[in-house]
């Protein structure tokens, strides 16, 4: 027969139990959540601290092939896009079709895999569409602007549309091979 502080321990038990489920599952909920916004809230780090700086830093080490990041410098939106072999072929072989804004896509990059743009559109400035997995990237596989309909190719350049320039590239360098410094 088990005794009252016995039965007592036990209540306590299950429910130290449960707290630790629930602490558990809340922890893993917000682990899920802080996994899959990582890139936004990684690159908007810097956005509070570095708003009236003349130079936002990223590190390029997690960014994968394909993924995109913004960054904001000087208070505005900078894209940085890991391009794809796929993006760069498309970029380079378009150098030659009707530009409203000639541009080579070699004269756009320091490093053909690394396309840094800011990311506001040359007609009103709006902010383009295309950073996020999934969402709309135009006729070009670039960046959509929905305000008027302007459509960007994978060099950032205006492709169809009202916008009359392609996306500004601003200046940046690569101290190192997995650093970007915007300014
Ligand atoms: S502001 Fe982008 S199309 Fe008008």
């Amino acid at each position: 027969m088990k005794s009252e502080g016995h039965i007592e321990s036990l209540r306590i038990d299950e429910r130290s139990r449960r707290d630790f489920l629930i602490v558990s599952t809340s922890t893993l909920a917000a682990t899920g959540v802080a996994l899959s916004v990582w890139p936004l809230i990684d690159s908007l780090n810097p956005a509070s601290d570095t708003l009236a700086l003349a130079s936002t830093d990223l590190n390029l080490r997690p960014i994968e092939r394909g993924q995109r990041v913004t960054v904001v410098w000087q208070g505005k939106p900078v894209f940085v896009d890991r391009r794809t072999p796929e993006a760069v072929t498309k970029a380079k072989a378009d150098d030659s079709a009707a530009l409203p804004d000639p541009e080579k896509d070699a004269d756009r990059v320091q490093r053909e895999e690394w396309l840094i743009v800011v990311g506001i559109c040359t007609h009103l400035g709006c902010i383009p569409l295309g950073q996020r997995e999934g969402s709309r990237r135009g006729d070009f596989g670039g960046w959509f602007c929905p305000c008027h309909g302007s459509h960007y190719d994978t060099s950032g350049r205006i492709r169809k549309g009202p916008a009359p320039r392609n996306l500004v590239v601003p200046p940046y360098a690569f101290p190192n091979p997995e650093k970007l410094v915007i300014g």
